[in-house]
């Protein structure tokens, strides 16, 4: 048999005509930046994360001008504050560095792009844990609803459109969507990280805000080896009201990804997170790999296994890119 009927190759014969059979392409409305706040006037480099800083306020406002003109569709912020208590008191105070900013930042791009904001203890706790500790040393989960019913009504009053709540408490986004709704906040949204797995992979995020914790996150983040958990927590943050739902780290939780896309009613994001970030940044400095390709095709992957956005430190530098290949 020299004579195949079936020539699946004559779709790739040439540029135009591979142009025509692409499944899938990344627009730049689709990427959303995540960025670091810091106290202070002097941005600070992330040594695990090169070309990622911890931004000034003044700073931050030049990258999310930077942003909008990239035409991204939005900007994550999280907060890294000078000090830290064992509830995150910084979280829910009005001038704590997290809400300042995403004041600053709403008055300089206005409705350009979105602002959204990490609604999570872990930065603002002596401990590092994304919730509030009880006698015993363990997560009081209930408790950490009312601090999290708290920071949203802060973060909203700020001017946030988008809360992302990143805590993988149970019963968070219907905690936070009573409270928002009690107080007359029916239009902020909220983005639940349903599908957050306790991963190596945030390492280098560990340094990005400066992390007091000791010990790991595994009596709340789901273990890597479940799937099916992943769309269960997602259904039923779903059903407590999220408006987007999200599945972190991206890249080796694709599977997971495609499920709940398959299932959801909602929008289903992914977080390519510091790690995913800081493999291909390392790779591609030793000359390993071909970075542009290489970042390209991470999100492409992310995107073809059914994310309708991605969370992605490379947000800008990518829509730049895809702007040149228009
Ligand atoms: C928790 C939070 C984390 C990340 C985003 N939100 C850290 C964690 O759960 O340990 C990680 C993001 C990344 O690694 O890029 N506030």
């Amino acid at each position: 048999m020299t004579n195949p009927v079936i020539r699946p190759r004559r779709l790739r014969t040439t540029p135009a005509l591979r142009r025509l059979a692409s499944e899938t392409r990344v627009h730049p409305s689709e990427l959303v930046l995540p960025m670091f706040v810091r106290e202070g006037s002097e941005s600070v480099a992330i040594s695990s994360m090169p070309g990622v800083v911890q931004h000034s306020i003044d700073s931050a406002r030049r990258a999310v001008v930077e942003a909008a003109e990239a035409g991204i569709g939005g900007v994550m912020l999280f907060g890294v504050p000078d000090v830290r208590d064992a509830i995150g008191s910084g979280a829910t105070d009005p001038n704590g560095i997290l809400n300042l900013a995403t004041r600053a930042l709403v008055d300089e791009v206005g409705g350009a792009l979105t602002v959204q904001t990490d609604l999570c203890l872990d930065e603002f706790t002596d401990h590092g844990h994304c919730g509030v500790l009880a006698a015993d040393g363990r997560i009081d989960n209930d408790a950490t609803l009312i601090r999290y019913q708290d920071m949203a009504l802060a973060q909203a009053r700020a001017g946030s459109d988008l809360l992302g709540l990143s805590g993988m408490m149970d019963g968070q986004v219907a905690a936070v969507r009573s409270a928002l709704d009690a107080e007359g906040l029916q239009d902020t949204a909220v983005l639940s990280y349903s599908a957050k797995y306790a991963s190596a992979f945030y390492g280098p995020f560990r340094e990005a805000v400066a992390s007091t914790l000791v010990g790991n996150r595994r009596t709340y983040q789901l273990d890597p080896a479940n799937g099916r958990e992943g769309v269960r927590e997602s259904r039923l943050d779903i059903a407590e009201g999220a408006d987007i739902v999200m599945v972190k780290p991206a890249g080796s939780y694709l599977d997971v990804l495609a499920a709940v896309a398959s299932m959801s009613e909602v929008p289903v994001w992914a977080y390519q997170v510091s790690g995913e970030y800081a493999m291909i940044e390392a790779a591609a400095a030793q000359g390993w790999i071909d970075r542009r390709r290489a970042v390209e095709e991470s999100v492409l992957g992310i995107r073809r296994a059914g994310a309708d956005a991605v969370l992605t430190y490379w947000a800008v530098e990518l829509a730049t890119w895809l702007k040149e290949d228009r």
